[in-house]
């Protein structure tokens, strides 16, 4: 499977912190804000990524990720001049995924939980038909929301509907089957002159091969999109990375442990980071993978 993060747009929410400077480049606590989507692919096991950004801001992407090689990944990069919606990703990423299946994340997207790497593993193992998740939120008015008939089968999703018909919102995180950027040419914009994401879910919801999973409430589903919500996400890594001594979404950590790298080499990244975040890559370059400390 390929997976693309999706790490455009202006970012005005945020003005004046996005006015010379990425949104998805800003830091989320210890890390860049893109390190979290990055490290959810990873975890899914896909390592052919695509990054798509604006046209100003591709060099910087270049500088932070490089080729990916030093992660056991591999990068390509391609400019989005105009937001021209979510599903613009796949008309960009066309030939990057080939036919093949593809996970599309949005770049400010912030997981965390418990179970979630086994479902990410499974969801990418999709051959045909699409997956999209489905999250309790306060306020579905600000998302794509999902229905669901008596018998817990999804009956429309509605892009930030004035009158949500439930409380699940679908977060940036979807699966699709090779179809992807056959569906994604056919549509035409919606009212706002963007190519939705949520038409491309219809349009797979539509034939019956949309399979909705509930993201339950033992995940945390951040975005970072407004000073409010970029503090509160960088407030919950500290809180939760000080209490467990462990860190969120750090790729050097998952691509050791997905033996992606070997303790040589991680040690080897680990030098060129000379503070906390060294530190926690040497400690762990000496632990047994995947298990407790040696
Ligand atoms: O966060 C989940 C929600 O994301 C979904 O529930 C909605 O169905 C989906 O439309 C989307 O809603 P947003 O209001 O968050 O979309 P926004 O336009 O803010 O774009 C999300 C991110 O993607 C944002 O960081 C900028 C980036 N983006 C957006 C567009 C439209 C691009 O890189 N290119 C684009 O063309």
């Amino acid at each position: 499977m390929r997976g693309i993060i999706l790490a455009g747009g202006k970012g005005t929410r945020l003005n004046p912190l996005t006015l010379s400077v990425s949104k998805q480049l800003l830091p989320v606590y210890d890390k860049p804000m893109i390190y979290y989507p990055l490290s959810m692919l990873m975890l899914a096991g896909i390592r052919e990524i695509l990054v798509i950004t604006t046209t100003e801001s591709l060099g910087a992407f270049r500088d932070l990720l490089g080729d990916g090689r030093q992660w056991g990944l591999r990068f390509t990069f391609r400019a989005q001049d105009e937001p021209r919606g979510l599903a613009d990703a796949f008309l960009i990423g066309r030939d990057f995924v080939a036919g093949k299946p593809a996970c599309l994340i949005l770049g400010d997207n912030i997981f965390f939980g418990h179970g979630l790497a086994g479902q990410l593993k499974k969801s990418a193992r999709l051959k045909s038909g699409a997956i999209v998740f489905a999250y309790p939120v306060k306020d579905p008015e600000r998302y794509g929301v999902i229905e669901f008939d008596r018998r817990g089968r999804a009956v429309s999703i509605e892009e930030k509907p004035a009158e949500p018909r439930s409380h699940f919102a679908v977060p940036g995180l979807y699966f699709y089957d090779g179809r992807v950027a056959e569906f994604a040419a056919a549509l035409k914009p919606s009212a706002r002159g963007e190519i939705e994401i949520t038409d491309l879910n219809l349009a797979y919801l539509r034939r019956g091969e949309l399979k909705v999973e509930e993201m339950g409430r033992g995940v945390a589903w951040l975005d970072a999109g407004t000073h409010e919500s970029l503090l509160q996400a960088a407030n919950f890594v500290q809180a939760v990375e000080d209490r467990q001594g462990l860190m969120i979404a750090c790729p050097e950590e998952v691509a050791y442990r997905q033996g992606y790298i070997d303790a040589k080499e991680l040690r080897r990244l680990a030098g060129f980071i000379p503070n906390a975040y060294g530190d926690y890559l040497l400690r762990l370059s000496r632990e047994v993978r995947g298990g407790g400390l040696k």
